[in-house]
């Protein structure tokens, strides 16, 4: 079973997914590995990652395509050539077209730094801050047509504290990003 991760940036999830498979042992247990890391942008520091780690790369720079469909034709003939049982979006920020979902629907995860369906969207650590949140989290959820919504499969919460900036809040949620994505991964693997 191969898993494709595509980021954007520093792709702390992908490389938390990558050690998890290694320490864990999923090839040996699941028949699993982690075969090609698929970034929008050039400059993802996670591709570094990826290449020191002997996983495949490969850039599809977004501004390059004339629409959002024809980037997401392109990303879905990229990610096929390795017949993925999973497609994970670590930190992958762009939005996927309807059709390129419903292509991998059932086998599209996705990790975003809050309790959902609270905060959907961006900013969420500045928002759980701006409306007195007591807690916040993580959710990693199947991706399906409709932004940040769909089953959820693992959360993690963590404390909201009164001197709390969005930066020291997102760097407690990232922790326990780092601990659900595997997780979630491990156990879709040990049922699939
Ligand atoms: C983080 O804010 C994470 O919550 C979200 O994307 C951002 C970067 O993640 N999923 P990563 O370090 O690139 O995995």
């Amino acid at each position: 079973k191969k898993i494709v991760i595509l980021i954007s940036g520093g792709g702390s999830n992908m490389a938390a997914i990558v050690r998890a498979a290694q320490r864990e042992g999923w090839r040996e247990r699941h028949g699993a590995a982690v075969a090609a890391v698929i970034s929008n942008r050039a400059d993802a520091g996670g591709l570094a990652f990826a290449r020191e780690h002997r996983i495949a790369t490969e850039v599809l720079d977004h501004k390059q395509f004339a629409s959002r469909e024809a980037f997401d034709a392109e990303l879905a003939s990229v990610v096929d050539r390795h017949q993925p049982a999973l497609v994970v979006l670590a930190g992958f920020m762009r939005i996927l077209t309807a059709g390129f979902v419903q292509r991998y629907e059932g086998r599209l995860l996705n990790i975003h730094p809050s309790l959902l369906p609270a905060f959907p969207g961006l900013h969420t650590h500045r928002r759980a801050i701006e409306m007195g949140c007591r807690f916040s989290g993580a959710t990693v959820h199947q991706v399906t047509a409709e932004l940040d919504f769909g089953p959820i499969l693992e959360q993690a919460v963590v404390p909201v504290l009164p001197d709390d900036t969005p930066e020291s809040l997102a760097a407690r949620v990232l922790t326990q990003e780092h601990l659900i994505y595997p997780r979630a991964i491990a156990r879709l693997l040990a049922t699939a």
